[in-house]
């Protein structure tokens, strides 16, 4: 439950930064120590190397020179990690590190915890609340867009503009060599940044985990571009999107993790005595490259974007969102708000319960306005 401690001014609080890294969280913790200092002459103290660091009390002074000139660099200056207090490895065993997370909150008089990351984040924050007793704050990051209970989140901006640049590079090659590209984009499991990207990059043929694919069906669109004398086409492919067989698996709950490439004869040999074992882990987008030059004739080349789209400077509209989740936490904390995820709602900011956020993931939903706006610009969406 969201709690506003209105008896006890927050005087201290600890910051850090959690999952994989994206354009904005230095903006962000700029935000928070800005605004903190600023209002109210809260002390922040940032925890390097995500909720691993808290676990080994690593921490530094986040001041307003500390923070001076790092509106515009990507990364995060207080490192990260994909640690989660609970099951922490340590010496090669996992562990359960809550009690020691716990008492460095403790040890380094901090009122509320600050974590900036995605939905694992989240968890882990509402963990350390309703486990360790600790009060938090959230906010929410990932270039996934994928956190519950906001409308966007920071990061996704930066990358969907990375993944659109690049699109619109493969148009230029693709057409020259009349060549099918199936262009890999991230996201875990939800298709925001591939759907994003592939209607601002104007890819013919967009992927997505939620709405799993035909590739004959793919296959019969791309025949009909060519029909009409379009000898080249751009697959925008999400890394995490499905075959029907995959989803099928997946909902049915028997496959699940299972990849179509682990009974494809390509991938998986067997030894002498029958024993199956895997060549390679043949990713997402080369899988459906092999089978759509195999269905249709033509020539197709595979790029997975990878870890470009986490990397570099945030875009404006990443720097002026985590300034204003950064400083709208500020002044939660000043109100004595924990326990909440700031989210952007609109072109403002609102509080959402941690306990309402956490676990929770936001897919694309089958009715929403970008699949609709995709059709109809003739986009085929794999079905
Ligand atoms: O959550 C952000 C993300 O970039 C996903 O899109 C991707 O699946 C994952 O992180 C990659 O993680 P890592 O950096 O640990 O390889």
């Amino acid at each position: 439950m969201s709690k506003k401690n209105s008896a006890r001014q927050t005087r201290c609080i600890g910051v850090l930064t959690s999952g994989g890294d994206c354009p904005g969280l230095n903006a962000a913790i700029r935000g928070v120590v800005k605004a903190s200092i600023g209002s109210s002459g809260i002390k922040v103290i940032g925890f390097l190397d995500g909720f691993r660091g808290l676990v080994e009390n690593r921490t530094v002074e986040l001041d307003d020179r500390r923070v001076s000139g790092i509106l515009t660099q990507g990364g995060t200056i207080l490192g990260t990690s994909r640690d989660k207090p609970h099951k922490m490895l340590i010496g090669g065993t996992r562990m359960d590190m809550t009690a020691a997370a716990v008492e460095n909150v403790h040890r380094n008089h901090i009122d509320c915890l600050v974590c900036l990351g995605g939905g694992g984040t989240q968890k882990n924050a509402y963990h350390l609340h309703s486990v360790g007793g600790i009060d938090v704050l959230t906010l929410p990051k990932t270039i996934d867009n994928d956190v519950a209970g906001t409308d966007i989140t920071f990061g996704f901006d930066t990358a969907m503009g990375i993944a659109t640049e690049a699109i619109d590079r493969l148009h230029t090659t693709a057409t020259s060599h009349h060549r099918i590209i199936v262009c890999e984009i991230m996201g875990h499991n939800s298709g925001w940044l591939a759907l994003g990207a592939g209607i601002a990059g104007g890819a013919d043929v967009i992927l997505i985990p939620e709405i799993p694919y035909d590739l004959e069906a793919v296959a019969r669109h791309l025949e009909r571009r060519r029909m009409s004398g379009k000898r080249f086409s751009i697959i925008a492919v999400a890394e995490g999107a499905l075959s029907r067989t995959e989803g099928e698996e997946q909902s049915s709950g028997k496959g699940k993790k299972k990849k179509e490439s682990e009974s494809d004869p390509l991938i998986v040999q067997h030894d002498e005595d029958g024993v199956p074992f895997h060549l390679v882990q043949e990713p997402k987008a080369s899988q459906i490259a092999r089978q759509l030059q195999q269905l249709t004739g033509t020539e197709a080349r595979v790029t997975s974007l990878g870890h470009v789209q986490r990397g570099g400077s945030p875009s404006p509209r990443d720097r002026q969102i985590s300034s204003l989740l950064g400083t709208a936490a500020a002044e939660a904390l000043n109100r004595g708000e924990y326990n909440v995820m700031v989210a952007i709602r609109g072109d403002g900011s609102t509080t959402v319960p941690l306990a309402e956020v956490a676990g929770k993931k936001k897919m694309v939903p089958p009715d929403h306005p970008w699949l609709r706006s995709a059709e109809l610009l003739g986009t085929c969406l794999g079905v």
